[in-house]
């Protein structure tokens, strides 16, 4: 079936809901990606920050193949290794977190809201069920994790949604201190705002905001879905900040490429949560758990967190350098690898000139370019997407009008 037919098959059946690129994706590996007519991509966008140990890793491919054709299914009635050794894992590079597997982002801050609603009522034995999270966040697609989500854009014509959530804006310790109070279950913040354009808090915020909740009495959850995984030089972001969270969320990268999400959470937290509170057919099945461990294995065998930290300073600065060159740039921010590119005007069409050029980024927040390349890209990978955005932003301020 070639490009065009299978566009069309899709536009015909399958609901509207994304602006798709026109390309039909055939195959990948490591950081590259290729369309049905043969052409090779660089990848720096990696599905929205998924394939972090890079497409197809062999070890992660023959974890799901020898997997996959042993046990594929069980249902969460029954106990199965990969499960039981994956959750051992992340408990051990989490200081003893207890984990519940679920199948997205959006599903994992479910979890985790609900989690601590249970927490309050059943431990603290106070009617705390407010969440206070910030502006330009995003939580996921649910009702409730839209309602978290400090978007309005999101949440036109969707009213009335869940109440019980509460904004304010990211980074500012006032304005949180201000929220919470005795009605408070938990404040949800991501350490690094990513759909939001790739927002950094000022120095200390999480140390603040972890103080804050202690002084309310209320829990703090650190929605890592994004952040998590490595991507921004530690297995979680806040590891860097020396700040205990009580539930972290995780996604996007946790399978290397097969959808899971998971809530973890400090042990007596997690305590709150009985048989019947919580479930998910799918969650943590054999397939995924397999996945997720031989991607974790990979992260620390082949040094991916370094290479995150190393290749992503060399990124950003390069970054940096072309900033200098053309006007439009605004600024240039984020950890690791998990950069953005802030413009003045123009970045849908920087996106496009750098797709047709060979390298996929995407454009987030409006006039952010984002950058979330699989970890294992080298400084060469790093040169040739540095070369192409040149390219595509002096063709994009060549056609925009003078200020
Ligand atoms: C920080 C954050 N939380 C939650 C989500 C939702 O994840 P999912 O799309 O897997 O539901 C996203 C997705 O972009 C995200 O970036």
């Amino acid at each position: 079936m070639n490009a065009e037919r299978v566009m069309e098959m899709d536009q015909q059946n399958v609901m509207r809901t994304y602006g798709r690129v026109p390309i039909v994706f055939e195959k990948a590996l490591g950081a590259r990606v290729w369309d049905k007519e043969g052409k090779e991509y660089l990848d720096f966008f990696a599905g929205i920050a998924v394939n972090g140990v890079g497409h197809c890793h062999p070890r992660v491919v023959e974890a799901v193949c020898r997997q996959a054709a042993t046990l594929m299914h069980c249902s969460n009635v029954y106990y199965h290794a990969p499960g039981a050794e994956l959750a051992a894992r992340i408990s051990e590079l989490t200081g003893g977190m207890k984990v519940f597997f679920a199948n997205s982002g959006a599903e994992a801050n479910e979890g985790a809201i609900k989690l601590a609603r249970f927490y309050a009522r059943r431990v603290l034995q106070q009617e705390r069920f407010e969440v206070v999270t910030t502006l330009k966040s995003f939580h996921g697609r649910t009702l409730a994790t839209l309602a978290a989500t400090g978007q309005p854009k999101f949440h036109q014509e969707l009213q009335p949604l869940p109440p019980g959530f509460r904004h304010v804006p990211f980074g500012d310790v006032d304005a949180l201190a201000e929220a919470v109070g005795p009605q408070t279950a938990a404040v949800l913040v991501e350490p690094i705002q990513g759909e939001g354009g790739i927002n950094m808090p000022p120095d200390g915020y999480l140390a603040d905001v972890r103080r804050i909740a202690n002084q309310a009495g209320c829990l703090l959850i650190l929605d890592e879905v994004q952040t998590g995984m490595g991507r921004t030089g530690s297995f979680l972001a806040h590891q860097q900040d020396g700040v205990a969270a009580d539930i972290v969320t995780l996604a996007k990268a946790l399978a290397s490429g097969l959808p899971m999400g998971a809530f973890l959470a400090r042990p007596d937290v997690a305590e709150a949560l009985k048989p019947g509170d919580h479930g998910s057919t799918f969650g943590g099945n054999p397939v995924v758990a397999a996945a997720a461990l031989a991607g974790i294995n990979v992260l620390f065998e082949e040094g991916l967190l370094e290479n995150a930290a190393r290749v992503g300073n060399y990124l950003q600065q390069g970054l940096k350098e072309l900033a200098t060159a053309h006007p439009t740039v605004r600024e240039v921010r984020g950890r690791g690898l998990m950069l953005g590119m802030e413009l003045s005007a123009g970045a849908p069409a920087v996106v496009d000139e750098c797709r047709q050029r060979g390298l996929l980024i995407n454009c987030t927040a409006g006039n952010v370019l984002r950058f979330l390349p699989p970890l294992i890209i080298t400084e060469s990978d790093v040169e040739q997407a540095l070369r192409i955005l040149h390219e595509a932003l002096t063709k994009v301020e060549a056609q925009l009008p003078i200020a």
